[in-house]
């Protein structure tokens, strides 16, 4: 897809007119990122906000030991790099290509001026941190009120609006690992293979080599996380 239909399409540019939308393509430029590739770094200085055209990332921070916690998985039309472009501070997460994923990218600048003419691209900014904001309180409430179980089985459930609805059930997309599952829950990859294994066993998923389809979606938000 070309820069200006990208553009169109993304919910934070969507009150633009078609001149604003070329003088946007025009000040962004195409970033290609190989899967696994590191596109920020948290604690790294930058201002650039990237868009994603095509791809999915992962948003994580870690500890000192490298434990890793993933705060979100994005895709097309979502950007990222907003935090520190606003506030100047270092970048508040890592974030890494899950898959090949090209981006546009647009300096501090740009942004800027275009926030100044057009004030509508800020009310959007704004709505999606506030989404992000609910989705990271939820987030919150299973990592304080769940039991690892209930963690893994919320993860589950995340990674399900992402997935293929089947006849069966919904099919989780190939790149839901067992270790990107225990990077979400705050868990390990071995606690994550046996708690899959006993929501097989239940009933709950179906299992087959790294393919996961969940079976009764609505079974597990009932018995796992009405909280
Ligand atoms: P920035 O801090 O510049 O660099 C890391 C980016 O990760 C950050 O901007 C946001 O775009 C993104 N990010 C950080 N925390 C979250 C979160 N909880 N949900 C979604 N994206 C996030």
């Amino acid at each position: 897809m070309e820069g200006k239909e990208l553009l169109r399409m993304v919910p934070l540019f969507s009150d633009l007119n078609e001149e604003e939308l070329g003088l946007l393509a025009q000040a962004s430029s195409s970033a290609h990122f190989c899967k696994d590739q590191v596109i920020l770094m948290e604690e790294e200085e930058g201002s650039t906000l990237f868009v994603i055209e095509r791809g999915k990332v992962k948003v994580s921070v870690q500890d000192r030991q490298g434990r890793e916690f993933v705060l979100a998985v994005l895709g097309q039309g979502d950007f990222f790099g907003e935090m520190s472009l606003l506030d100047g501070k270092p970048r508040s997460a890592t974030v890494v290509a899950l898959e090949d994923t090209t981006a546009l990218t647009l300096r501090r600048g740009d942004f800027l001026s275009l926030i100044h003419r057009n004030p509508w691209v800020a009310v959007r900014l704004l709505e999606e941190m506030a989404w992000r904001i609910r989705v990271a309180d939820s987030k919150m409430k299973s990592l304080a009120l769940l039991d690892v179980t209930g963690r893994i089985v919320y993860s589950l459930l995340q990674m399900a609006e992402d997935g293929v609805r089947t006849p069966d059930g919904v099919l989780l997309p190939s790149r839901v690992t067992r270790q990107l599952l225990a990077d979400m829950s705050g868990t390990s990859r071995e606690t994550v293979s046996r708690t899959l294994g006993r929501l097989r066993d239940e009933g709950y998923i179906c299992i087959s080599g790294r393919r996961i389809v969940i079976l009764k979606e609505k079974q597990l938000w009932e018995d796992f996380l009405l909280f």
